[in-house]
């Protein structure tokens, strides 16, 4: 049975019981910031758990991506070394919300092992919570487990997603491997670390949501949550020994063993390289499929370690190139039965992989370089331990993560110093904190979260209209609730319901006013910091405004205007993208506000001025079309499969909203929009740029605000016509006329220049010295630079026909100097040699060949002294 056989079989198992087959959710966990990535089934089923969120059906099953990197459990060093970690990996599972309890999921998961999979019971054990009898019971009445192989733990059979959050215990099914796999110790048994006992499946009685202060309350329902690794029972039932000889990752090693021509299982290094790039290349071509991006912080830092890792091992294996985007090519199109939309962003996947992996093989070199030679001179004084420094130094100019140095010298028994190394980033993140002006944000969101707990719900009801009744739940002042705020003073307003829209999905919020009986406000702005809660900034501006007061509230309508036309233009703009350069643009970042639009997408080449042409021109004919602009509600899965663009790697609830515009654009949008396409007037680009690799951003303007940048620039263009003193048709023959006319006059002021000078030198001639029998000419002539003196000189020396030439003078803030000897003397004089004194009183340095030689000075106030001291200067030489 294949991997994807076994998953196949286990959703059809669950589905014919009730279930409803439910697709992974994105590795990128919805609404919540705290948890890196997506970590297990449960994750999309948080709030159904917590009650919080109603579904259509009461029973589901999926099978999950999950990627886990990092923690007491997933250190990435030991990835490819063992035959069990991974950082991606799937997991089955089936859910029950408040249906089914322990009796019913401890049969499904014994029916499905022993009679679907026909595994053999004398393999299989299980474990249970400490005092959990019930659940014991239950494996031993109803299932016929002996009750010598029900075990008994305490931390590791009770299950929580996270310091908070729903939890409960657990009940765990493991599969013995056999007596010749294992530590072989005496004391071995269910709980061993070794790798006899493998725990294939856990299941969860979902019992109580976790406080902050670690209190359990209990949940509305008690429910179910499991988890099987996809891996771990592929293990099983294909009979090998480690998760890597399964097919679900045999078949990329066996990938990568045709491009490295090595074979897996000839050398154990080169075999922990494999199963590292294996591994590897499926988390990292999940995450970027679901919008992950390499970068220097958060989840992009975490994939940017994991893939630098995997080159580092593809660089042990041979490979010179870049070679992970092709693993990851792999990955993603042998997994695109499961994951079809995943598979659809394969091209992207690879552009970025191939772009971090070339940018990275440029320092890989030099860094490990610094590292053989810190390990080098470490082996001289025998010790074995890098200096936190240069740690510090590979992490911050080379880019190498700190577990990927660890992962580098493990091999020869070195460690890093960790403490030094965090010495120095504390430094570093001291330094970023003095240029940081933040206003401590971080510490307030908690008290949103807190109101959520209390039950504090706000309602938008400005889909329909601008203006509301409401009353007001809650006014925080720096983060404290207070029962008034009065006139001059700043608070924030949470109501039951209100039309202000508050910022969410790229779209700013809404500003308006508040007014009651007793108090009028002004909302500087709106805000959503969390699902259901609409905060209003605001400052007093007449009276007091109290905690439970009715209150109206009005949008700024002509704002919201603004903001509703920039927005459906937004996703018109979306829609004539892939028109226009191809199905692979997909929005990558948006920004609406009441003066412009802002639009980031995937694109891998600048957008020319005649595409973008085209892009302008199909919005506003669309514009012109003036389709109505429709709204509806219905099931997730349905709207993507209708062609609905969602945004790349999102999340939806099961129910979203879906905005038509014609059968022009469509897609799950929560944003506010115009009535109808025409109501946007006119959009007009006013810039396209890079951002990133691969990522191109549009601004444009639409409505009043394109009309006012046209009749700017039109204002722009009469101004030059009255400058140039012609009309707007004429002006481009105008200008060239002028610019030719230009050329003219420089040409002519050479010339004249030219006369000049020649003139000037037969009045210089009088001033001519004999000096030790020879004739020094020695004048200022300013305004005239280097190559102009030189052709003064030429018509001198011609003058002079023997004889010695200083010519200087102030030009823009420079002193050029220009020594000329006539051939006849240079055995006497050389130009080069007179002209280095001379030059040094002028600040300047030069020389040049025996008959000519050129300096530039910047003392012009030494211009004269300079003239005075040439005579000197020339007897001196001739008297050697
Ligand atoms: N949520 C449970 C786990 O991850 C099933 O083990």
């Amino acid at each position: 049975m294949t991997g994807s056989e076994i998953r196949a079989r286990f959703l059809q198992f669950f589905a014919d019981r009730g279930h409803t087959m439910v697709q992974s959710s994105s590795l990128v966990p919805h609404n919540d910031p705290t948890l890196l990535f997506t970590n297990a089934g449960m994750n999309q089923f948080k709030d159904c758990f917590l009650g919080a969120e109603k579904r259509d059906y009461l029973r589901a099953c999926s099978s999950q991506k999950c990627v886990r990197a990092g923690g007491k459990h997933n250190d990435l060093e030991n990835v490819g070394r063992t035959a069990r970690h991974h950082t991606f990996f799937e997991m089955l599972g089936n859910f029950s919300f408040g249906d089914y309890f322990k009796k019913e999921a401890i049969a499904y998961a014994w029916d499905f092992l022993t009679k679907e999979l026909g595994l053999d019971t004398s393999r299989l054990y299980v474990s249970v919570y400490t005092t959990d009898d019930e659940a014991a019971d239950i494996w031993h009445k109803q299932e016929g487990v002996p009750r010598e192989r029900i075990f008994r733990f305490e931390e590791d059979n009770f299950w929580s997603m996270g310091d908070t959050g729903p939890c409960g215990p657990c009940s765990e099914i493991f599969y013995d491997n056999g007596s010749e796999i294992g530590c072989d110790s005496p004391n071995c048994t269910v709980g061993c670390d070794c790798d006899r006992y493998m725990e294939i499946w856990n299941n969860v009685f979902m019992q109580f949501d976790r406080q902050p202060n670690g209190e359990l309350i209990p949940l509305p329902k008690p429910a179910v949550d499991t988890g099987m690794g996809l891996e771990r029972i592929t293990t099983v039932m294909q009979g090998v020994q480690s998760n890597y000889d399964t097919d679900l990752l045999r078949t990329i090693i066996s990938y990568i063993e045709n491009l490295a021509e090595k074979t897996y299982g000839d050398n154990e290094e080169h075999d922990v390289s494999m199963r590292v790039i294996a591994d590897h290349s499926r988390a990292t071509a999940f995450l970027i499929a679901d919008g992950v991006l390499p970068s220097n912080e958060g989840r992009g830092y975490v994939l940017r370690r994991i893939m630098r890792r995997a080159m580092r091992h593809a660089r042990m294996l041979g490979f010179e190139a870049p070679v992970l985007y092709k693993t990851a090519i792999f990955v993603l199109e042998s997994m695109a039965l499961a994951f079809p939309d995943e598979a659809k962003r394969s091209s992207f996947v690879a552009k970025v992989v191939q772009n971090e992996e070339e940018r990275f093989i440029l320092t890989l070199g030099n860094g490990l370089r610094i590292l053989q030679d810190e390990i080098a001179k470490l082996e001289q004084l025998q010790q074995k331990t890098i200096p936190g420094e240069t740690v510090f130094k590979l992490y911050d100019t080379y880019g190498f993560p700190f577990d990927l140095t660890a992962d580098i010298v493990e091999k020869d028994g070195y460690i890093l110093d960790e403490a030094g190394f965090e010495t120095c980033m504390e430094e570093q993140r001291k330094k970023a904190r003095a240029h940081w002006k933040g206003s401590g944000e971080e510490a307030v969101a908690g008290v949103y979260k807190e109101l959520i707990e209390q039950g504090i719900r706000s309602a938008f009801s400005g889909y329909q209209s601008l203006e509301d009744q409401s009353e007001v739940l809650v006014l925080l002042q720096e983060g404290q609730q207070v029962e008034e705020a009065v006139c001059g003073e700043k608070v924030e307003v949470i109501c039951s319901t209100t039309p202000c829209y508050g910022e969410s999905g790229g779209q700013v919020g809404d500003t308006g006013a508040i007014s009651s009986d007793e108090a009028s406000l002004r909302i500087i702005e709106t805000r959503k910091p969390l699902p259901n809660l609409l905060v209003h900034s605001c400052e007093v501006l007449t009276g007091a405004i109290h905690h439970r007061a009715r209150v109206k509230i009005t949008v700024d309508a002509a704002r919201r205007l603004q903001i509703v036309r920039n927005h459906t233009a937004t996703h018109l703009l979306q829609a004539a993208l892939q028109k226009i350069l191809g199905e692979h643009v997909k929005q990558a970042g948006s920004l609406v506000t009441p003066e412009r639009l802002r639009f980031d997408f995937t694109h891998f080449s600048p957008v020319s001025p005649q595409e973008l042409q085209q892009i302008e021109e199909l919005v506003n004919s669309e514009i012109r079309r003036n389709n109505t602009v429709s709204t509806r509600e219905m099931a997730s899965d349905e709207a993507i499969a209708a062609g609905a663009m969602a945004l790349f790697g999102e999340k939806y609830g099961d129910l979203v909203r879906v905005v038509e515009v014609g059968d022009f654009s469509m897609e799950l949008c929560g944003g506010t929009h115009a009535k109808a396409a025409g109501d946007i007037g006119l959009f007009r680009i006013l810039s396209e740029g890079g951002i990133a690799a691969g990522v191109r951003r549009i601004e444009a303007v639409t409505g009043d605000t394109a009309l006012a940048q046209v009749h700017e620039q039109q204002q722009m263009l009469s101004q030059i016509g009255n400058i140039l003193k012609t009309d707007q048709a004429n002006l481009e023959q105008r200008l060239h006329k002028l610019l030719e006319h230009q050329r003219q006059l420089e040409k002519d002021l050479e010339q004249l220049q030219s006369q000049v000078n020649a003139n000037l030198g037969g009045d210089l001639l009088s001033q001519v010295q004999i000096i030790e029998g020879i004739k020094l000419l020695a004048v200022r002539i300013d305004g005239c630079d280097g190559k102009q003196l030189r052709e003064l000189s030429d018509q001198l020396r011609d003058k002079l026909q023997s004889g010695v030439l200083v010519l200087t003078g102030n030009f823009e803030e420079s002193v050029p100097l220009l020594v000329a000897v006539t051939k006849d003397l240079t055995d006497r004089v050389s130009a080069g040699n007179l002209i280095k004194p001379l030059a040094a009183l002028v600040g300047g340095r030069g020389g040049g060949r025996p008959d000519l030689a050129q300096a530039g000075g910047k003392d012009a106030g030494q211009i004269d002294n300079l003239l005075a001291a040439a005579p000197m200067r020339l007897k001196d030489i001739l008297q050697g």
